[in-house]
């Protein structure tokens, strides 16, 4: 069978799973959510958060784009931070990139590939921020690996300029932004240990937003 004709097969299985596992799920599931997690990710078909995470519908709300990216001037993803963050109440806010991602690698290759230019020349500021780290290795694969890493952080840190994201961590302790890795040859997610606080305060010295107070 195509594809296309099994995922409705599938998706029928699944409705009887749901309502046999619980008469309710979809009634309960209708009544709204209160997702905990809002997760930024790579449009990537191998990277299947939810399937490999167990969250379950309602539990995390969900933005992807070509290598996970969060740019200044990009409406889509801040209208998600701004809703997930300030109607949705989300406490975690994570920016996933992976291994052997496309967008990364393209983004460094020497062509003109339309309107991905300038979507991609957010991961050649990168580079450029990282410049002499990312120089310095010699290995090809190691350098992507390590630019996917950055990129991550850069993301986060993206995230952290945003106003919404300031104000409400001042007011609430919360979200907070964390930077994880999918390394697709082994399945594993990698949490790069981002922190917050203190990427927080050092972004508050320039991109301070008036948002009541400093973090101490
Ligand atoms: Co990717």
């Amino acid at each position: 069978m195509e594809l296309y004709k099994e995922v409705f097969e599938n998706n029928k299985k699944w409705v009887n799973a749901r309502k046999a596992e619980d008469a309710h799920f979809f009634e309960d599931l209708a009544q709204g959510q209160s997702p905990e997690i809002l997760y930024i990710g790579c449009s990537d078909s191998r990277v299947t958060i939810e399937e490999m995470t167990g969250v379950k519908p309602g539990q995390m709300f969900v933005h992807r784009n070509i290598a996970n990216l969060v740019p200044n001037n990009d409406n889509s993803s801040a209208a998600v931070v701004e809703y997930a963050v300030a109607y949705l109440n989300v406490k975690h806010i994570v920016v996933c990139g992976h291994y052997n991602c496309g967008g990364i690698k393209a983004a460094m290759q020497p062509q003109d590939l339309g309107i991905l230019n300038p979507w991609l020349r957010n991961i050649r500021d990168v580079y450029r921020l990282h410049k002499s780290t990312l120089a310095s290795i010699t290995n090809d694969e190691e350098r992507y690996r390590k630019l996917v890493e950055v990129n991550v952080e850069e993301q986060c840190i993206n995230i952290i300029k945003m106003a919404v994201v300031q104000k409400h961590y001042l007011e609430r302790g919360y979200p907070t932004v964390h930077g994880w890795v999918f390394d697709i040859q082994s399945g594993k997610l990698i949490d790069l240990r981002i922190n917050f606080l203190k990427k927080l305060r050092g972004i508050q010295e320039i991109y301070d937003l008036g948002t009541t107070q400093q973090v101490k």
